[in-house]
């Protein structure tokens, strides 16, 4: 029979971490082991890991791409219970968290990412009443980034923006903000949420080809700023055609192609705090059902092969998560 959570036999200083030893292809350098549970530093809190998103970053850290040392984890978007709290940390007690680590952790913090068991934490918001732990999960990424790359772009009230790729998690999540924000709001999306985009307040066009005139007819001309929030090469040309010809009020979080064509992107803004303090607006928003991102499937954390594969597709249509604490069948 093989071990799940529910079934092996448990050294209570050891969880199951998926690590990875050196950088490259996620399906060739991760591994799911038992490695020592962290004691959280200071100004950290640590989870019992109910719920881990994943998100195209973690292929990217994966590969090396963001820096650091292995060995490590990833996993970036988590949800649990607080099981330990560091010195000058929280209050202990039963605080519920939808939570995004500030960074991944190497050494000694080595195995403490997201797609773990229990997790060490340095950035945190508390999940409200009324949101489950598995919608929590899949928040803080997309939140921080819309929010972020939104308030970068200076979306005011009254404006309006183009979201290319209102189907991609990243687009899904920027495109409420900016509803909510008063602005106006034109996604691009395929068939997935072409029915369920303009029920949040958007209106919507197919990305790819002719997307530049369908836009126009929508707007009725040049639309004020674009979203570039999908993975898709060599739009963004289209995109700033779209905003009447000024590369500066296109932003883009995927294609960094800016030096050849001057459009903003998050990653070479000079203004780069991260926005994690926007979570718990977010969360309390999701809470009363006026924020949401759809969930793709749900993985138990032994088929994160197949979980991964799904992640980085391209095509998850919604967010993936893995369960850590369930036993090793997929739902
Ligand atoms: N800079 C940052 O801080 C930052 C942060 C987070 C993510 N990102 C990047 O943002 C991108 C999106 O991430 P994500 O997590 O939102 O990905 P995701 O949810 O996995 O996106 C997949 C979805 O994108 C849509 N899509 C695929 N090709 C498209 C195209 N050509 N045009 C428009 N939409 C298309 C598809 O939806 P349909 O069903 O509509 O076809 C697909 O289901 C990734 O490149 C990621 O690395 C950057």
């Amino acid at each position: 029979m093989r071990a799940t959570s529910k079934t092996r036999m448990t050294d209570p200083a050891q969880m199951r971490a998926l690590c990875l030893y050196h950088f490259g292809d996620p399906g060739d350098v991760l591994r799911l082991e038992d490695v020592p549970i962290l004691v959280p530093g200071p100004n950290q809190v640590r989870i019992r890991v109910h719920a881990c998103a994943l998100n195209p970053a973690d292929r990217a850290i994966c590969a090396g791409f963001f820096g650091g040392a292995a060995p490590r984890g990833t996993g970036l978007d988590v949800s649990g219970i607080v099981d330990a709290v560091g010195r000058g940390g929280l209050q202990r007690g039963g605080w519920r968290q939808g939570i995004r680590p500030t960074r991944l952790h190497h050494r000694p913090q080595r195995h403490s990412a997201g797609a773990v068991e229990h997790a060490v934490l340095m950035a945190w918001a508390r999940v409200p009443e009324g949101l489950g732990l598995l919608e929590a999960s899949v928040l803080p990424m997309a939140v921080e980034t819309g929010v972020r790359s939104l308030d970068l772009l200076g979306l005011t009230s009254g404006q309006t923006i183009v979201i290319n790729g209102g189907g991609s998690m990243m687009g899904f999540a920027a495109l409420q903000i900016a509803l909510m924000r008063g602005a106006w709001v034109i996604a691009t999306a395929g068939e997935t949420f072409a029915g369920a985009l303009p029920d949040l307040g958007a209106k919507v066009t197919p990305y790819g080809g002719g997307m530049v005139q369908r836009v126009r007819e929508i707007a009725g001309g040049p639309v004020d700023l674009a979203l570039h929030a999908a993975l898709a090469d060599g739009v963004l040309p289209d995109l700033i055609d779209m905003v009447g010809g000024d590369p500066r009020r296109v932003m883009s979080i995927s294609d960094f192609d800016e030096g050849r064509l001057g459009v903003r992107t998050t990653g070479r803004e000079p203004n780069l705090a991260p926005r994690y303090d926007a979570l718990a607006e977010y969360a309390d928003l999701a809470a009363q059902g006026r924020f949401t991102l759809p969930i793709a499937r749900i993985f138990a954390l032994e088929a994160w092969r197949e979980a991964l594969d799904l992640a980085f597709s391209n095509r998850a249509c919604g967010k993936v998560v893995l369960l850590p604490e369930e036993a090793d069948s997929a739902s």
